[in-house]
């Protein structure tokens, strides 16, 4: 029987790369991507390799993730190598790896994880901004922009707008008005620094610096490719000595 990996490609730029998702690129069999994965890092994979696209992009689904499942495991038992699914960042963050471990356990497949770089991850060091800081940020939130049905998640506003901690909103380039509507309803100060970075990593790299009250509108001028949006006191480039005062008090 084969052997069946889960692994992260990280943000797209192949320097990015852990060793490990190299090696098994370079080694196996069978490569189950989805449309984060680079061209770039897929022109690192075993020549010989059978190369599935399942082209799942945040709302415009090319195969349902049942299907994605149902294949990945078909491909297991079929194959007597290595059986690669790579997913864009980590893919245990945002990655619907719980239903893809869950399918392959029930079809009694053994399989390993392999992490990689998750979005906001390259984004805090893309921005060199620190995601935590001494005295401003203390916690850091993985949020998810839009639910299953396209609309706002039921977040509990309140604490995320809480001060002392940073958002890094995943999936949420399309409904961040409403969802930055409801932060600044929670208590959040519209004024709190809010970036929005495009691709990260990648050569088309974009960067949107703003605040959480205007950002909705400046990202207009975002493109197509995946937006991850960063909020938070921390972000802000020079804290000012009145930030520094608050958290002392
Ligand atoms: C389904 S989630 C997958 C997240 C992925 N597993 C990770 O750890 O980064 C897709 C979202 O991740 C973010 N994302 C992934 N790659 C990105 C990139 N290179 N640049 C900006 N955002 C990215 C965007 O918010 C995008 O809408």
């Amino acid at each position: 029987m084969s052997r069946v990996f889960l692994a992260g490609a990280g943000p797209g730029n192949p320097d990015l790369l852990t060793v490990r998702a190299l090696r098994l690129l370079q080694i196996s069999t069978v490569i189950l991507h989805d449309s984060l994965v680079s061209e770039e890092i897929l022109a690192l994979a075993n020549p010989a390799a059978q190369l599935i696209d399942v082209g799942k992009r945040c709302g415009r689904h090319s195969a349902t993730q049942d299907e994605i499942c149902a294949l990945l495991v078909q491909e297991a038992l079929a194959s007597d190598g290595i059986v690669l699914r790579l997913k864009g960042g980590d893919p245990m963050i945002f990655g619907r790896a719980t239903e893809e471990m869950q399918a392959l356990e029930a079809a009694g497949i053994a399989y390993e994880i392999v992490p990689g770089i998750t979005a906001a991850l390259a984004a805090s060091a893309s921005l060199k901004r620190s995601l935590t800081q001494r005295l401003v940020s203390r916690a850091v939130h993985f949020v998810a922009g839009h639910a299953a049905d396209g609309s706002i998640p039921g977040h509990d506003f309140a604490a995320l707008a809480q001060k002392g901690g940073t958002l890094a909103v995943y999936m949420g380039a399309q409904s961040f008005g409403g969802f930055a509507a409801h932060l600044v309803e929670g208590g959040l100060d519209p004024a709190t620094p809010a970036l929005a970075i495009e691709n990260v990593s990648r050569p088309d790299e974009r960067i949107i610096n703003s605040t959480a009250g205007s950002l909705p509108g400046a990202l207009r001028e975002a493109g197509e490719g995946p937006v991850l949006i960063l909020v938070g006191d921390a972000l802000a480039k020079r804290h000012p000595a009145s930030l520094l005062a608050e958290a002392f008090a």
